[in-house]
């Protein structure tokens, strides 16, 4: 795993931005992509290089992670409408390209499973955004889930929906359940980029990165995974102890 630490979100954004950027301008097809506060200073970034630089999406596949369970059809907070807004609204990529799955299905237990088999067809991702829940979740993977699931109806913890109620007018709002890519479904992808900033994510980075394999951690996951990199500003690394070995890596990086 390679642990990228930089000085705030703008320029962890930078960050993930130059992953995408380079993937995207190298052939990658399809994208995956986050939702949350984290990846909102990537997206800025990749809709200025699309406005200034001609960075094109055109024709690319991307796949939510998640989506609640109960917000009807065109919801603000479902993170449909929330991707749409943060992302695809200031591309060129065809929003009938961005597929989630389907809170508001009558069947939400089926409709996970087709939406892993959709995402498997049209697999792998080359490149998956991940944020991190104060708890280690990716998407909506609480701990304990397995590291092999795939995509699945989850419950969300009560952590997750007070740090989410922000988005919502008030705590109750925040659904209880969500459609989630399983732990597995997540790591077939080719690369995961994780993306954390602030002093709240710390623990979780902390356990993430250089905690045990856990699925009391989800997030450490990607320990398993051949090609991730989390990116993290300094309050998100606040907690790690091989600071000085990244730097040292991320100095003396070789270049393939
Ligand atoms: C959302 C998702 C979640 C968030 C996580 C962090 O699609 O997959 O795992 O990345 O809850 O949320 P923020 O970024 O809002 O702190």
């Amino acid at each position: 795993m390679e642990i990228v630490i930089v000085a705030n979100a703008d320029a962890a954004g930078t960050v993930v931005a130059d992953i995408v950027d380079h993937a995207v301008r190298s052939g990658a097809t399809t994208l995956g992509l986050a939702t949350g506060s984290s990846p909102q200073s990537v997206y800025r970034e990749l809709a200025r290089r699309h406005r200034d630089e001609g960075l094109t999406f055109a024709g690319l596949q991307a796949f939510l992670l998640d989506e609640y369970i109960g917000l009807p059809e065109g919801h603000p907070e479902s993170y449909a409408q929330v991707i749409r807004r943060d992302l695809v609204d200031h591309l060129d990529l065809d929003a009938d390209r961005v597929l989630g799955p389907d809170g508001a299905a009558a069947d939400p237990f089926a409709t996970a499973i087709a939406y892993d088999e959709v995402i498997v067809a049209n697999g792998p991702v080359d490149v998956q955004i991940l944020g991190i829940g104060a708890n280690g979740h990716i998407g909506f993977n609480e701990p304990t889930s397995s590291l092999k699931s795939r995509t699945w109806v989850t419950t969300l913890s009560e952590q997750t929906r007070r740090d989410n109620a922000r988005f919502f007018e008030s705590p109750e709002d925040v659904p209880r359940h969500a459609i989630t890519q399983g732990l597995g479904t997540i790591c077939d992808a080719r690369y995961l980029v994780l993306i954390a900033t602030g002093e709240h994510k710390a623990t979780a980075i902390a356990a993430a990165v250089e905690g045990p394999l856990a699925a009391v951690c989800p997030a450490s996951v990607l320990q398993m995974h051949p090609h991730a990199t989390v990116v993290v500003d300094s309050a998100a690394a606040s907690r790690l102890r091989l600071t000085d070995f990244y730097k040292t890596v991320a100095d003396h990086k070789l270049q393939t």
